[in-house]
């Protein structure tokens, strides 16, 4: 039996490895990390991340051929293919700080894999990395003693939080970037066969290496260049009376465009946009390509810009002031369905309120724990209220940060009672129905549309 390692067993690790398991019941799969509490809990009836449908795959494949562990050194002498799904952050110091990517993690990872191999091994990078790291990645593992192959290919992972479940199992695509060599190609044709279990064929792409890398930090920085393109014209729409959404469908039909990721909101958030296209603008600029790193850099310019001109918006519509306000958060997490608030648009957000001196309710059904810790050094100007209703109560304004189902479906009638008057909405994702809203009594406000007041 071939043993499949991880190495990280976090948002990607986790989910992509309890898939494989699942859909391969002949591989032995491992997940390993440093973070002892995170392996417990992946052992455990409460996962350590939020997913729809994560406990049903992780159930099927615990302890049958999915097993997760901190014995990384014995592990890795006894894998035939060792992914490593380490966090590649931002760097916060030194050369690149605030833009590069903050590779030590992964570097520490392939001198252990140096360090405890004794057999030829597949390495695959399924982190986000800059183009060429499987360079930097090759030489580090053929620094060591001679005898034993080390194949680096680049699998980089396309799953989106709060839907990677379905996207694992049903995915667009899969990318495998390989060498053009023998045992290049001979690696790709494992990699190839394992996602072959569930993946048609036609959807499982080979590509050089470099493509391969490169092709992640293209489809992020995509992703979310449509998000900052609909949130300019959001900001243009207030001032004109054009609705949003009127123009995002009128676009979005042109099958050119197409109709997905043009929803107007406070911006986008998680772990992986800003990140990656600050790491693709650094490698642009390392490359003298400045025009280049400027238009990609303007996208996350765009987000910050639209997280601010929110705040702003909140405070002028609210008669210039929200000192002593109470406002209720509704929502924390980066988006729905996922209890994950790395670059939440609520973060910024809530600073910006603090700022001002309101007093902020911050409801979320999922993310409470992580809102705490992201706003710790707040103190009494954040409080948490995990219902949404009793979060409202007393509440001048609430800002809807997250898009979950869930406020779409809440008793306004009675939030609107419990508030102080005149009440506001601001609606960072344009979910809400405002025209009832409206009629309960509300001042309401949405992204890149003209406010339903009775002011
Ligand atoms: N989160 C997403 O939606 C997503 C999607 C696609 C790609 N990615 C990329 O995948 C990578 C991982 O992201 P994530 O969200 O899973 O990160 P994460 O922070 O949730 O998980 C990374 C894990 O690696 C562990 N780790 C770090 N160094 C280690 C070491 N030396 N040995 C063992 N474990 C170690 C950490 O303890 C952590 O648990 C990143 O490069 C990210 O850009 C993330």
């Amino acid at each position: 039996m071939k043993t499949i390692l991880c190495i990280g067993a976090g948002y990607v690790g986790g989910p992509t490895m309890a898939m494989i398991a699942l859909k391969c019941p002949e591989y032995r799969v491992v997940v390993v990390d440093i973070d002892a509490e995170r392996i417990r809990a992946w052992q455990s009836d409460r996962l350590p991340i939020y997913e729809p449908g994560l406990d049903r795959v992780v159930k099927a494949a615990l302890n049958r051929n999915l097993f997760f562990s901190t014995d990384i050194t014995s592990s890795i002498a006894e894998a035939d293919i060792i992914f490593v799904s380490v966090n590649t952050p931002t760097k916060t110091f030194g050369q690149g700080s605030g833009r590069a990517a903050d590779l030590q993690f992964w570097e520490k990872t392939a001198r252990e894999i140096l360090a405890h191999s004794t057999t030829d091994k597949i390495v695959v990078e399924k982190s986000t990395l800059p183009v060429r790291t499987a360079e930097a990645m090759e030489r580090i593992l053929h620094s060591g003693r001679a005898g034993v192959h080390f194949e680096v290919l680049s699998n980089p992972e396309f799953l989106a939080e709060g839907t990677a479940v379905r996207d694992l199992e049903n995915p667009d695509r899969v990318l495998i970037g390989g060498h053009d060599t023998d045992s290049g190609r001979r690696a790709v044709a494992e990699l190839v066969s394992i996602y072959a279990h569930w993946v048609p064929r036609d959807r499982i792409l080979t590509a050089s290496v470099w493509s391969s890398e490169l092709s992640k930090l293209a489809a992020n920085a995509f992703l979310a260049q449509r998000i900052s393109s609909i949130n300019s014209l959001s900001a243009l729409c207030e001032h004109t009376e054009a609705d949003v959404s009127e123009v995002a469908r009128a676009i979005g039909m042109d099958n050119r465009i197409g109709p997905r990721f043009l929803n107007a909101s406070v911006g986008f958030g998680g772990s992986c946009f800003k990140k990656d296209i600050l790491n693709l603008v650094y490698l642009c600029d390392h490359y003298g390509l400045h025009e280049v790193a400027a238009y990609w850099e303007q996208v996350v310019k765009m987000n910050e810009y639209q997280e601010d001109r929110f705040v702003q918006n909140v405070i002028a519509s609210m008669f210039n002031t929200v000192a002593g306000k109470r406002i209720a958060v509704f929502g924390f997490a980066f988006k729905a369905d996922t209890g994950d608030t790395r670059e939440s648009p609520a973060i910024r957000v809530v600073r910006g309120l603090v700022a001002e001196r309101a007093q902020v309710v911050v409801t979320d059904p999922q993310a409470l724990g992580n809102a705490h810790r992201d706003l710790a050094d707040l103190g009494d100007a954040v409080t948490f209220e995990i219902d949404p209703v009793k979060a409202a109560v007393g509440a001048h304004a609430l800002a809807v940060m997250t898009e979950w189902s869930d406020y779409e479906r809440l008793d306004y009638r009675r939030i609107y009672g419990d508030m102080v008057k005149p009440a506001f909405v601001f609606d960072g994702r344009n979910r809400l129905n405002h025209r009832a809203l409206f009629d309960l009594g509300f001042n309401v406000y949405p992204i890149g549309k003209k406010p339903l007041s009775h002011l």
